[in-house]
């Protein structure tokens, strides 16, 4: 029937001007996981006719077509960012528009993926006996890299004094002597692990002595020897005092053990001897 064939007509009519001038995404965009160095390439397939302009913006900023950071291709369907870096992370979309009716949108987010690297590097430190020690270790990597710790080559035990905290810095609470060593830490995540530089703790103990010189009565002319012990780091150096003066050259009454002298420490001590002498540590 006549009537029939118009509605065919008029169907074609409005099918072809409803659907030219929308333009369509038939491609949309995806979320894409890169590694450090390679190449992204984004892909929004287009369907319009007319064809449409095709722009697109990262982080709703558009992407000037001069910007040398991006390529396209394919009539703006493709955006290549080539040797992806950290500060092309972000989410990318392309929008269609044929200057008929409302453009075509699709986003999707470029992640970089990394393997580990170390941002900033513990350094050598040198800690009193006591106080509180930090190593830092700043790491980059995606997905977020573990941190874990070595003391000379052996995974560091993890206690109420020492923790790591987050993003990797090693924190040592009253530090000790048997704290002094080698550390390391190790970023680790899917893709790899990373070491950062060995780093030396040196631990320093104030001058301490042990042991006074003892107080000795001996025969006139006989010969003795005063002690005295102490610890320190460095290893303390010490003076005797004779009477207030200071002993160069002891007398042939007097004999001092300079093996045991070195080790006495900073600290004044005072003691007597018969005879008057007095022995005194001093740095
Ligand atoms: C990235 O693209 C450049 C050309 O733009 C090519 O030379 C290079 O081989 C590509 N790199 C990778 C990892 O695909
Ligand atoms: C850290 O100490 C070690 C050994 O004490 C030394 O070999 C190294 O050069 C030091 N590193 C820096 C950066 O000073
Ligand atoms: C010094 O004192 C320490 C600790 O009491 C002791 O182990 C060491 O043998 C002493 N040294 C001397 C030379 O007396």
């Amino acid at each position: 029937a006549p009537q029939g064939k118009n509605t065919d007509l008029l169907l074609v009519f409005l099918f072809g001007c409803l659907s030219c001038p929308a333009p369509r995404i038939i491609t949309l965009l995806e979320t894409m996981d890169i590694l450090l160095g390679h190449n992204a390439t984004f892909i929004c397939e287009v369907e319009s006719r007319p064809p449409a302009d095709i722009t697109w913006t990262k982080n709703n900023q558009p992407i000037m077509y001069y910007d040398p950071r991006y390529r396209t291709r394919e009539q703006g369907q493709m955006l290549i960012i080539p040797h992806v870096r950290e500060s092309d992370n972000g989410e990318y979309c392309c929008i269609a528009n044929n200057g008929i009716g409302e453009g075509a949108k699709s986003c999707g987010a470029l992640q970089l993926k990394m393997k580990p690297q170390i941002k900033r590097h513990p350094s050598n430190l040198t800690q009193l006996l006591g106080s509180k020690a930090v190593l830092p270790c700043v790491t980059l990597g995606n997905p977020r890299p573990d941190v874990t710790w070595l003391k000379d080559d052996e995974m560091i035990k993890i206690s109420d004094r020492v923790t790591i905290l987050d993003y990797g810095t090693l924190k040592i609470h009253n530090v000790q002597k048997e704290d002094a060593g080698q550390y390391r830490c190790v970023a680790r995540n899917s893709l790899g692990l990373t070491f950062s530089r060995p780093v030396t703790m040196e631990v320093q103990a104030p001058a301490r002595i042990l042991q006074v010189p003892k107080e000795k009565r001996v025969a006139f002319g006989s010969q003795v020897t005063l002690e005295c012990n102490a610890t320190g780091n460095p290893v303390p150096t010490i003076t005797w005092l004779e009477n207030g003066n200071t002993v160069s050259t002891p007398t042939p009454a007097l004999s001092f053990d300079r093996t045991k002298a070195l080790r006495c420490s900073l600290a004044p001590s005072i003691c007597s001897t018969a005879g008057s002498h007095t022995a005194q540590q001093r740095r």
